[in-house]
């Protein structure tokens, strides 16, 4: 039975969210596209094992990662989905290592930086994955290249995710708001279940590899201990899952820097950027430990970066004693 009833749909609420402003047309097809990638992406998921499509692909990534074939189905579904829209002058994904331009764009288009699928640990094993995307807007008249995509942060127009959990959950996030849709999966259609979320300023929750604990630096260790000894500690290992929840919920994530991993374990462009601006539009947070996500000048399409995201509060007391203060 179809329980959508009475709510806004995904599709009503980006036609009437963007109404009147005309800075950003074509952003409801964007969307729309996302929403009708994930959906594809959700099924594949749920189905995987019974299609014998699980496993490795047997080749690494541009990061030298091991590719599940999950990745490469979900990275293709999204390319397709996304360029069919109309909207879009270039495309960055995580597994692929240059940026996928559209060719045959009339008006001025969108660029989306992708994690097709986040948190491979997990793929086999049935528990929580999901998407990221981080949209800009091409400047007017610009001839889009390589170098399109490395704009900061701070001047995306929106950013989304998807996770496919217990429920698939689509939520989005615009200067205007972030709001959640929950999959119906009888009518097929995403609907408004999270109207105008914002991180509780409770903080029950965080959210770190505590493995690592030996190759943090000194201050860096005493800020995890900071967090253990007042929090109760939640950890998937997909970051959009654990982001989800202490977005709902309340909670900090932090995968710093540590003797292994100098420039962090996340990427900037797919999983940092959309989730910090996410964050931020929700009343959050999101830093390196040392500078906030959103004002990086990226260098490289694929770099990584350390990442302290969440409740304000809790971000902001825990990058300073990340600093030594
Ligand atoms: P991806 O699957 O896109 O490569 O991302 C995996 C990431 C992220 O989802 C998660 O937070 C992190 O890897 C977990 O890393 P550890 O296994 O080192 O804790
Ligand atoms: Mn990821
Ligand atoms: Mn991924």
């Amino acid at each position: 039975m179809a329980v959508i009833g009475h709510r806004t749909t995904l599709q009503e609420f980006v036609t009437s969210d963007w109404e009147g402003n005309g800075q950003h047309d074509g952003l409801d097809a964007v969307i729309m596209a996302i929403a009708e990638g994930s959906i594809r992406v959700q099924r594949q998921v749920q189905q995987a094992s019974l299609a014998d499509a699980l496993g490795t692909t047997g080749e690494t990534n541009v990061q030298g990662e091991i590719v599940q074939r999950l990745d490469t189905a979900s990275s293709d579904i999204f390319v397709e989905t996304l360029s069919q829209s109309g909207h879009i002058a270039v495309i960055g994904c995580e597994e692929i290592e240059k940026p996928v331009i559209v060719e045959g764009l009339v008006a001025d288009g969108y660029i989306v930086l992708m994690d097709p699928l986040d948190g491979s640990s997990n793929i086999d094993v049935a528990v929580s994955i999901g998407s990221i995307f981080g949209i800009w807007q091409k400047k007017p008249g610009e001839t889009v290249n390589e170098d399109s995509l490395l704009r900061p942060g701070n001047e995306q127009v929106a950013a989304a995710y998807v996770v496919y959990g217990s429920s698939t959950v689509l939520v989005l996030a615009t200067k205007n708001n972030v709001c959640g849709f929950t999959l119906d999966s009888e009518s097929g259609g995403f609907a408004l279940t999270h109207p105008n979320i914002k991180i509780p300023a409770d903080c029950p929750y965080y959210s770190t590899n505590e493995g690592n604990n030996k190759v943090l630096d000194e201050p860096t260790q005493k800020a995890i201990t900071l967090l253990r000894d007042k929090y109760s500690q939640r950890y998937v290992g997909s970051l959009v899952a654990d982001f989800h929840r202490n977005l709902l919920k309340g909670g900090i994530f932090a995968y710093p820097a540590d003797q292994n991993r100098k420039e962090g374990r996340l990427r900037l462009m797919y999983e940092a950027n959309p989730l910090g601006y996410v964050a931020e539009q929700a009343g959050g947070a999101a830093s390196t430990g040392y500078e906030r996500i959103l004002d990086i000048i990226p260098q490289q399409l694929h770099q990584r970066t350390p990442l302290i995201l969440g409740n304000k509060d809790v971000v902001e007391q825990t990058v300073s004693v990340i600093k030594g203060g």
